[in-house]
């Protein structure tokens, strides 16, 4: 707007501004690209998913914890390449700070383990669901923000810890109603990979490059993760060694070809030996070509799959022994898991798994004539205040009650007329049975 120059003009100008909101171009109702709102619809199924994902952590006596979606960019600073580092939602506050809102939870876990440091004791099982911000190329089940459950044990060095995170995979499913012939989770681990660039001498500080690469493998040309090996420092050689061990897929090949007194291997067989008993055999598989693309793994790690191949990677996890020296603490062994709530959203539309989640209310209140609206203020609130979820409702017909109360699923219809009200009395009706009587206020708890 131009500079005002007498009060006339500011009078016409502050008139102009006030019919700006008429004259405003409609806004986009769509959410940012990539993003979502929750319609109630969606927002009983989310809760449904987080409520088994809280219920499968209680089963595996994990606690709970929380961070923020907020954080400081210094965390997610790695230099290996990652496609998560490139995907960052990154700015500087008004403070002048670098933050980030966090691509996913585990440097958080590692910062707050660190910072409570020795009053700790370990071993910790910690779970928590979160948003996560990653921008990404838009597939299906792969968006810009998603929410993560995430399960971690850290301070335990042994197998037993993939066991039970696998489990709790597994136990998600089995409660979801997915069987192991819908899913499958590829288990491999990095020492394997470890071992080969061992066998060709290549230097240590190459591995976490490696695995980033490698962990293309599916996505782009062979050709390009072979050129890409070889401008990191890679021998021809050992790139074509690296590429014959991905492809293994049973325990007599990689022993054939490292040895069976790797760690790597051993570790591995370990795992397969405890899926007998836990009851998961069916649902693992060893893939070597399985590495997972974020640098800090450095043990086991694996992937929930659909076995139709529609979709990307359900969940996702390994062990990271080296985060917490990575960012200058003690080493501490830890192992983990994010689990996103898209793509188990696809898969469970898919194989008609979808809950019919409705809107649950116990009782509608319904004042039959515009007097009563005292009445049945004071009925609701004796009602609710005995833990009985109440809709009251004015200024409809009763008709548009009707329908409205089998929309909502309600179980009683309770309508304050004049004459009953007189006598202490209410008329309710059992939407279940139809059956309709007069009941004192008092009994109606
Ligand atoms: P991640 O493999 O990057 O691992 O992600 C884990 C899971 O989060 C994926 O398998 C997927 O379910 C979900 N997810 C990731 N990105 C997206 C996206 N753009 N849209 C929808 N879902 C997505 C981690 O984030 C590790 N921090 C997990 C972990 C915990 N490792 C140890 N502890």
């Amino acid at each position: 707007h131009k500079h005002s120059t007498s009060t006339q003009d500011n009078i016409v100008q502050h008139i102009t501004n006030e019919n700006d909101g008429e004259v405003m171009e409609a806004i986009d109702t769509n959410p940012p690209r990539g993003t979502r709102d929750f319609t109630p619809e969606d927002m009983r199924l989310r809760s449904w998913l987080f409520q088994n994902f809280r219920e499968v952590s209680r089963l595996l006596s994990f606690e709970e914890v929380d961070f923020p979606v907020l954080e400081s960019e210094a965390l997610f600073i790695r230099k290996a390449g990652e496609e998560i580092t490139q995907q960052l939602y990154n700015f500087e506050d008004k403070g002048g700070r670098r933050v980030v809102l966090r691509p996913e939870i585990t440097p958080s876990l590692a910062r707050l383990i660190m910072k409570q440091g020795k009053s700790l004791s370990l071993p910790l099982k910690w779970y928590t669901i979160g948003q996560c911000w990653r921008y990404e190329r838009m597939t299906r089940g792969r968006r810009r923000e998603h929410y993560q459950w995430n399960m971690d044990i850290i301070g335990i060095s042994k197998v037993r810890a993939e066991a039970e995170l696998i489990y709790a995979a597994v136990l998600l499913f089995e409660r979801l109603g997915i069987t192991a012939s819908d899913v499958g989770i590829r288990v491999s681990s990095r020492k394997v990979l470890q071992a080969v660039l061992e066998k060709y001498s290549i230097p240590q500080h190459l591995f976490t490059k490696v695995c980033v690469i490698v962990d293309k493998l599916n996505k782009i040309p062979i050709d390009e993760i072979q050129n890409e090996l070889i401008s990191v420092g890679v021998s021809l050689g050992a790139v074509k060694g690296i590429i014959e061990v991905l492809s293994l897929k049973s325990f007599p090949e990689l022993e054939a070809i490292l040895g069976s007194d790797k760690e790597g291997v051993a570790d591995l067989k370990k795992l397969f030996f405890f899926a007998e008993d836990y009851g998961f055999s069916q649902w693992i598989q060893l893939d070597v070509s399985v590495v997972r693309g974020l640098a800090y793994y450095t043990g086991i790690v694996f992937e929930a799959f659909d076995r139709d191949g529609k979709l990307r990677a359900i969940c996702g996890g390994g062990r990271y022994d080296k985060l917490f020296s990575m960012f200058g603490g003690d080493d501490t062994p830890a192992c983990g898991f994010g689990f996103g709530d898209a793509v188990i959203i696809e898969l469970l539309k898919d194989k008609g798994l979808l809950p019919n989640l409705s809107h649950k209310v116990d009782d509608i209140v319904f004042p039959l004539d515009g007097e009563l609206e005292g009445p049945a203020s004071r009925i609701a609130s004796a009602l609710r205040r005995n833990g009985r979820s109440v809709d009251l409702i004015e200024d409809k017909r009763l008709k548009w009650v009707f329908k409205h109360a089998e929309r909502i699923g309600a179980n009683r219809l309770i309508l304050v007329g004049n004459s009953e009200w007189q006598q202490g009395m209410v008329r309710v009706k059992d939407l279940s049975t139809r059956e309709e009587s007069n009941v004192k206020i008092e009994e109606l708890c």
